[in-house]
């Protein structure tokens, strides 16, 4: 596996690798690799010739009180999982790299970015977007890769890409789950052992939920009441319970199966999200 830190060399890799007409798939992270990327890596190598997951924590994601200096990280075993995962070359540039002194540009993508997650993270997907436009205009991929677990940015990636006529396939990855069905994020790695059972209860509740409306269930308060209850009855506190449409992540009062389920809640301090289709 090779490493490439330097933004010029990785363009110029992958034009050379263009140029011989092979196919590039591109994994974006942060790091501190679970299974849910090792799958998107997985996915990722029947998508391209040559396959890159680039290792970036994005500052311009993270607000000022939220926690991009405690964010885990682990290079090395990043850098162990991501080549036996059959990943060819790891980019990991520095921060300065990427946001130099004179750095001014943000993507927006308006209506989507300031409901759900972006009403308590302002900015965060202006962050997203942003960084991942520049990985897109860096590693030059025919495709890339995104868990379905981040719904929401994977809605407002796959808005950019077609409003900016980008010439990149979006592919979202199912969810990989625990055992009890907890969503794997880095994130769990925060979670004491009672907020970690507690945890499991986001899951439940969005399958008891999914499981309703297939049996009739239409009414989005009943089936967000579902979700609620189960939450609750655990001790997590919510941010949001909603039933959206998923393209344009705007409220369903009528549950359909062009729907999502989308949840964010804490245990403790630390922020979980989740979410399921009702596709039949
Ligand atoms: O999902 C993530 O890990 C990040 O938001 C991403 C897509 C790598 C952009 O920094």
């Amino acid at each position: 596996m090779k490493i490439i830190t330097d933004i010029t060399e990785m363009q110029g890799f992958s034009l050379d690798r263009r140029a011989h007409g092979e196919r590039i798939a591109l994994v974006p992270t942060m790091g501190y690799l679970h299974d849910g990327h090792l799958s998107l890596l997985r996915e990722g190598r029947k998508h391209g010739d040559v396959l890159v997951m680039s290792l970036f924590v994005n500052p311009m994601q993270f607000g000022p009180k939220e926690d991009l200096g405690r964010y885990p990280r682990d290079f090395e075993r990043d850098r162990v999982l991501s080549e036996s995962a059959g990943t060819d070359v790891l980019f990991c540039p520095d921060a300065a790299l990427m946001y130099p002194a004179s750095f001014r540009t943000a993507v927006e993508v308006a209506g989507l970015s300031d409901v759900l997650c972006g009403k308590t993270r302002p900015g965060h997907f202006r962050g997203v977007a942003t960084v991942v436009l520049k990985l897109f205009n860096i590693v030059m991929p025919h495709t890339a890769l995104f868990g379905e677990k981040d719904f929401q940015q994977l809605t407002i990636i796959k808005q950019m890409a077609e409003d900016l006529n980008m010439a990149v396939e979006i592919v979202g990855v199912p969810t990989v789950r625990e055992p009890d069905g907890l969503a794997m994020s880095s994130r769990n790695t925060y979670l004491s052992e009672a907020q970690r059972a507690a945890a499991a209860s986001i899951s439940k509740g969005l399958r008891k939920a999914a499981a309703a409306f297939k049996e009739g269930e239409k009414d989005s308060a009943s089936l967000m009441g579902i979700v609620r209850g189960e939450m609750a009855s655990a001790g997590l506190r919510e941010d949001y319970v909603d039933i959206v449409d998923e393209r344009t992540l705007g409220t369903l009062p009528a549950a359909s199966s062009h729907g999502r389920i989308v949840v964010a809640a804490y245990a403790g301090t630390t922020r979980l999200i989740d979410n399921i289709s009702l596709k039949e």
